[in-house]
Parts: structure tokens; C-alpha cells; sequence
């Protein structure tokens, strides 16, 4: 599949933002820790989440879409992680703190995900050695033991939003004991996977914050739940309005999420109202380059919206300069961009963007998840045709992309 987009439209409307993909695969993990029925409710089709919830249903849970919503029940008969799917999907990974946290023992194969670099696991692996589970390895396969799990104290090297995350749902059933995650990392997903299981009997505290302290409880119950909204739709969205130039408004996210974003999205030259959930943003002028930016965990800029500034980058008046600290290769759409007329170079971890009057439309190829998005808000402000391909790279995050931004005013069609 691709999209077919003729650019030049100023956008205009309002959007609802999606629950965010990032806290749902965690949220959907967590649910092995519970045989009773989880909801979780108004969930979008990400493909991400299709997987999941396929590897879920491998192990042996019951897992139902039904009327926009996840219902998820029953054991595993399995703790063997090691389908095709579990190469692609790099959250596969957050099984393995609920497997062991509920069944003790469970075979993973590395896991994959999204082509931008090494994305190793071996912060999850010593937090949880940390915590008593051992570990062998034979044939590509990792064999973890938490038969003589212990409680204890886990200092990550590095906040990683998996290990954080993983290390504090293999604590969740240490009945009566504690664990204590230190260097935690502190981003909003983590925060409502740490509500999410609360709902369900779990106590979590601190979570958020540099230091997690989970309280180990005997059993957990069934829930009801509804993610946050996904900040890096909505930061999508507003630089497509800053882009295109027009007016939107998108409700149902927490601008507090957004705040390095909002800084630069004003910086450039955007009018933006924030309201408690709720960001207006409106722009009618061309757009100023934002001169250095470096992304780093939170509360600092995103990783995942470092091509979408970098796009937007390069129709600035200026030149800047984007720094990934995050991921070793996030550049890949650079090479894309460059066919439609952008000024970029690329050296180590730093982008040099010299910003060009206008994009020309051109035949692309989306070389990861937000990379493609970048693709597509390219071809938004380029006149005439562009075309995207390789889509699914877009459709593992963003639900619905196509009809949401024609409901903007974007010429914008998905084909075969
Ligand atoms: C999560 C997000 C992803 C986001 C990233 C950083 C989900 C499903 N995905 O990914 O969208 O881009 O956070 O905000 O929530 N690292 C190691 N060893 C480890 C773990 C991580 O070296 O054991 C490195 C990674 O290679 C990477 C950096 O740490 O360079 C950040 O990774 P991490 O925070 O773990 O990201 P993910 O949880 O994979």
C-alpha cells in the first residue's frame, strides 16, 4: 500500500488524538499478570497493537476486538516467546517481565522493531539479574529462570522506557515485598501502564519520577481502563498545521506532554493556546528554523518526533541543527527527504538542515515508523504529486492517518 498526496493544502479542522501506542503495548503485556477480563478501551487499530495482541492470543489468552474495544482474559499455555511475529515487534520484550512476574520461567528470542539502530536489551537483562532471575542462552534463545526471584534494589545504567517498565511489572506479584527502581525513566506511558495495573490490585508508586517503588501483591484483578492520549500523534498533527500553514485544534491530549514541542512550535513563528486537554496551534506565516535541538528522554524532546522537526526543518528560514542522543541511527529518511529538495547532511548523530524555499513532489520509500510520517507531511506542503510507499511502517503508529488529515483538508489517498 502507499499514499498518493497532492500537496499545497492549508489544513483546517479538529481531531480527537488516539490513545497513545506506546503505553497500550505495555498495557496489553501487563494483562498476562491477570487471568481475569481486562478492557481496554477505544483502542485504534495500530498495527503494533494487531501483533501484540496476536502473540498474546499465540500463548493462549483470550483476546477479542469488540465494539473499539480489548478485551483480553484467561492464562498462558505458553511462555515460550519465540514466534516469527516477536522479530518485528521489538514491545514483545515487555512480556517478559509479566511472564516472570506470573509464571516464573519464559523463553524470548531477541526481539526487533523499528530499523534505527542496535537497541540492545541488556539494561532489561541486569535489572532483572539485579532481582534474582537467571539467565541462559543457547541457539538465538534467552532462557529465563525466576524460580528464586528476590526482591531488591535496581539501579538502571540508563533510563530506558522498556527496562523501567519491564523490571517494574516483573516486581508487580513479589507478594509483600518490596522493590525499589532507581534512574527510573519518567515518560507519560510509563505513568499510565504504573495506573493501568494499579487498577488492577498493583501497587506502584512513583512512577513518573527517577525512583519506582513497587509493593509486591498476591493476585490481580480485572479492569476497565482508557490510555492517554498519544503524544507523538498530536505532535504530528501540529507540525502538519505548522507546515501547511492553516488552523487546528486536537483535543484529548495533555499538553503537558508536549512542552519541548510547544517552546519550539512558538520559536518558529506558531500562534498555540494550551487548554487542560486540549492544543490549539495556528500558523499563516513561513516558518523560522529553531537553530539547535537535541533530543533526549523525558521531559526532553522526543526521539520519536525527531524527523518530524526534521522535516519541518527543512522549509524553515535558517539553518539548524538536530542532535539524536537516543538512537544511534535516526536519520535514515534523510536520503528521501533529499530526493524532494531538501538541504541536509548528516554527520554521526548530528543533522545539518538548510531550509529551502519549497519541496518538489517525488516517489519516496518510508524507512521506519516516523520516518514515513516525515515522508508524508513532506508531501503535504510539496506541489504536485508525491507518492509514499511502504506504508505499514506508518500504519504500526499512526491509525486512521489518511482519513484524519483529509478531515484537515489534505489531498491525501491511500492505494494499492
Ligand atoms: C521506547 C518507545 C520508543 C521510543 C523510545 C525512547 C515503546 C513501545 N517504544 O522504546 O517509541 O523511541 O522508548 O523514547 O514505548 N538501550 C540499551 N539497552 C537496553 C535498552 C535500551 O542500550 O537494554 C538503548 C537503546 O538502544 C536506545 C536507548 O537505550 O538507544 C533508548 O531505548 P529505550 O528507552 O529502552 O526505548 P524502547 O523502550 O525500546
Amino acid at each position: 500500500m502507499k499514499y498518493l498526496i497532492n500537496g499545497g493544502n492549508k489544513l483546517f479542522g479538529r481531531l480527537e488524538v488516539d490513545s497513545a501506542k506506546n503505553a497500550i503495548l505495555p498495557i496489553i503485556a501487563s494483562t498476562i499478570m491477570c487471568d481475569e477480563e481486562c478492557v481496554i478501551k477505544e483502542i485504534p487499530m495500530y498495527l503494533d497493537v494487531i501483533e501484540m495482541s496476536a502473540i498474546l492470543e499465540k500463548l493462549g489468552k483470550k483476546v477479542e476486538f469488540r465494539d473499539g474495544n480489548l478485551i483480553i482474559s484467561g492464562s498462558l499455555n505458553s511462555t515460550s516467546v519465540i514466534m516469527a511475529e516477536t522479530k518485528t515487534l521489538r514491545s514483545s520484550i515487555f512480556m517478559l517481565g509479566p511472564i516472570l512476574a506470573k509464571y516464573r520461567k519464559a523463553i524470548f528470542t531477541s526481539p526487533g522493531g523499528c530499523d534505527i539502530g542496535k537497541r540492545p536489551i541488556d539494561i532489561h537483562i541486569a535489572g532483572l539479574k539485579s532481582l534474582g532471575v537467571k539467565f541462559t542462552y543457547a541457539n538465538d534463545l534467552i532462557y529465563a529462570d525466576a524460580s528464586k526471584m528476590q526482591v531488591g534494589e535496581v539501579e538502571l545504567s540508563f533510563p530506558s522506557v522498556g527496562a523501567t517498565e519491564n523490571i517494574m511489572m516483573a516486581s508487580v506479584l513479589n507478594d509483600g515485598e518490596i522493590t525499589v527502581i532507581r534512574n527510573c525513566a519518567r515518560e507519560p506511558e510509563i505513568v499510565d501502564l504504573a495506573k493501568f495495573i494499579n487498577s488492577m490490585g498493583g501497587k506502584i508508586f512513583g512512577a513518573g519520577y527517577e525512583t519506582i517503588v513497587i509493593y509486591g501483591v498476591k493476585k490481580l484483578h480485572g479492569t476497565s481502563f482508557r490510555c492517554i492520549g498519544d503524544r507523538i500523534l498530536a505532535g504530528t498533527y501540529l507540525i502538519a498545521a505548522a507546515m501547511c500553514g492553516g488552523r487546528i485544534e486536537l483535543e484529548g491530549i495533555d499538553p503537558n506532554f508536549l512542552l519541548p514541542l510547544i517552546v519550539f512550535l512558538r520559536n518558529s513563528g506558531c500562534n498555540i493556546d494550551l487548554f487542560s486537554d486540549k492544543i490549539t496551534l495556528e500558523n499563516f506565516s513561513k516558518l523560522k528554523s529553531i537553530g539547535k535541538i537535541e533530543t533526549s528522554t523525558f521531559p526532553g524532546f522526543p526521539t520519536d518526533l525527531q524527523s518530524l522537526i526534521l522535516v519541518m526543518q527543512t522549509i524553515s528560514k535558517g539553518t539548524s541543527i538536530i542532535h539524536e542522543t537516543v538512537f544511534e541511527a535516526r536519520f535514515k529518511v534523510v536520503a528521501e527527504l533529499a530526493k524532494m529538495g531538501a538541504k541536509i547532511s548528516v554527520s554521526e548523530r548530528y543533522a545539518t538542515i538548510i531550509g529551502v524555499n519549497k519541496l518538489k513532489p517525488s516517489n519516496v520509500v518510508c524507512p521506519d515508523l516516523r520516518g514515513g510520517a516525515a515522508l508524508v507531511l513532506a508531501g503535504l506542503v510539496a506541489k504536485g504529486t508525491t507518492e509514499v510507499d511502504e506504508i505499514f511502517h506508518i500504519e504500526r503508529g499512526y491509525y486512521n492517518f489518511d482519513k484524519n488529515l483529509r478531515s484537515l483538508g489534505a489531498n491525501i489517498e491511500k492505494v494499492e
